[in-house]
């Protein structure tokens, strides 16, 4: 039922695109990166050999690795390259307290709708966003029935939608064999609460002095009632965060300097910033934690949305948590102050892919590509024969180049399939930066032909020199 809600509300969509041409080329923009990301193996709808399970998604080999490299890139400059940051993998099922403690239980809600008829649920500003307004202010269900046609047209469903209630996102699941409540558990819906029950392990292991940040990596879950937009609104996706620990008077200060580190970091993975916009969330939209949130907006072919925030969330979970700090010098005791730089790694995988998608005339012909930067792309290099048929430059290619760049940098494919026309293409599309090809002249000259993604340009390269050369172009 969800499943065709989905479908009949993306239908719905692009029927009032259609009208406007400047939107119907961001549609085609999102349907071309979608169709990309499954032929070529990056992302694929879960569950789809049963029809699929919305708000899911599997990630293929190429998709993978852009993820990883993208998440790579978070972990080297928010933690590894600091003094003052600490990693943490925590479980994602908690005690049932913690969701109780941080007032996810009772806040972690959105308002939504019911149809009396068809029984579909949804969220309020899904409604105004697709247009299930009346001219009274009263909603109608946007559900299509599929049986029904009218003047050639799905025809909507009659079902009266009910008052607004609060719906709770979270996962609950139950624990071991006990059915009674204190089995209950939820998957949970933001990786922070990880760091802050285990901030005075971190404190006792690691003595650390303040400012200091504890940063995680990991999944997230979030029943979402009308999750869409391709992989920009999932149930299970991934969070990068940061709680960042301050003294209370600091929270300012560091607020200013999270939002510079945030803005470096989405140019470093390739965002296009120009497409960002940094927006100051009024008072009554504020999170139940906290006292001032600016979120980064991307815009998305369907929207300018979040792709990430930063909140000022105070003293409220370490208070909550009953939580404190000693400070080692003068034996202070208070309640750190916090700043929390959140990203989320799908949202930020859809800006870098929506940013490197580019089209250009390449010998007369029009030509789609990913101009992914080096440090994220799947593939650094695609290391080619120029015939497949020829033993001795298959062999040449394999154990001089292909071998020892694999080894090198990992991120290396072997290419033999069709004309080097066509593999310069396949490449281009997957966003490989470089494309290497072993001829009959690296036979007598150990040099190979290297061509440059972006330009077509072409260079001689010495066999022995390519790992230099590859690391410059990279780095
Ligand atoms: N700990 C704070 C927190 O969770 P949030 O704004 O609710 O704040 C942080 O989420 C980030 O997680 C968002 O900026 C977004 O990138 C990502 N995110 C949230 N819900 C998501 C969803 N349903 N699908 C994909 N990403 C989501």
């Amino acid at each position: 039922m969800i499943l065709f809600s989905q479908l009949m509300e993306i239908e719905l969509l692009n029927k009032k695109m259609s009208d406007k041409k400047e939107k119907k080329i961001e549609n085609d923009l999102m349907e071309k990166i979608v169709s990309l990301c499954k032929r070529r193996g990056f992302i694929f709808p879960g569950s789809e050999i049963y029809g699929g399970l919305a708000g899911t998604y599997d990630w293929g080999h190429f998709g993978l690795a852009l993820k990883n490299n993208i998440k790579n890139s978070w972990w080297k400059k928010f933690v590894d390259s600091r003094r003052d940051m600490y990693g943490l993998d925590a479980a994602i099922l908690m005690r049932q307290e913690v969701w109780q403690k941080a007032g996810h239980v009772e806040n972690f809600a959105d308002p939504m709708v019911e149809c009396g008829v068809c029984k579909n649920r949804w969220r309020l500003d899904v409604l105004d966003q697709i247009g299930a307004k009346n001219n009274d202010g009263t909603y109608r269900c946007p559900t299509m029935i599929a049986s029904k046609i009218k003047d050639g047209k799905n025809e909507n469903c009659p079902g009266k939608l009910s008052e607004p209630r609060q719906f709770n996102m979270m996962f609950q699941t139950k624990i071991g064999a006990s059915e009674d409540s204190s089995s209950v558990s939820y998957l949970r819906p933001e990786t922070a609460q990880g760091i802050f029950v285990n901030f005075k392990n971190t404190v006792d292991a690691f003595h650390p002095k303040l400012p200091f940040g504890i940063a995680q990596i990991g999944k997230a879950f979030r029943n979402e009632i009308t999750p869409r937009d391709f992989i920009f609104r999932v149930r299970e996706f991934e969070q990068m965060e940061i709680e960042y620990f301050v003294r209370a008077e600091d929270w300012e200060k560091y607020f200013e300097y999270w939002k510079d580190e945030m803005e470096e970091w989405m140019e470093e993975v390739g965002i296009d910033m120009n497409k960002v916009h940094d927006i100051n969330i009024a008072k009554e939209d504020l999170a139940h934690y906290s006292k001032r949130t600016t979120d980064f907006e991307f815009e998305y072919p369907f929207g300018q949305k979040e792709l990430c925030g930063l909140a000022y969330r105070t003293d409220f979970d370490l208070k909550n948590h009953g939580l404190e700090y000693v400070d080692e010098e003068n034996k202070e005791k208070m309640t750190p102050h916090v700043i929390e730089p959140s990203f989320g790694l799908g949202r930020a995988v859809l800006a870098v892919l929506l940013s490197a998608y580019t089209k250009d005339e390449k010998d007369g012909e029009i030509r789609a590509y990913l101009k992914l930067r080096p440090n994220v792309a799947p593939v650094i290099c695609a290391v080619s024969p120029l015939l497949k048929n020829k033993p001795e430059l298959v062999e040449y290619a394999n154990t001089k180049v292909f071998a020892p760049l694999k080894t090198e940098f990992g991120r290396v494919i072997w290419d033999d399939n069709g004309n080097i026309g066509k593999r310069y293409r396949r490449q281009d599309e997957i966003g490989t930066p470089f494309c290497i090809v072993v001829d009959f002249d690296t036979l007598e000259d150990n040099t190979v032909t290297v061509r440059d993604r972006d330009t077509g340009a072409q260079e001689r390269v010495k066999v022995e020199e390519l790992k230099n050369y590859l690391k410059n172009k990279i780095n």
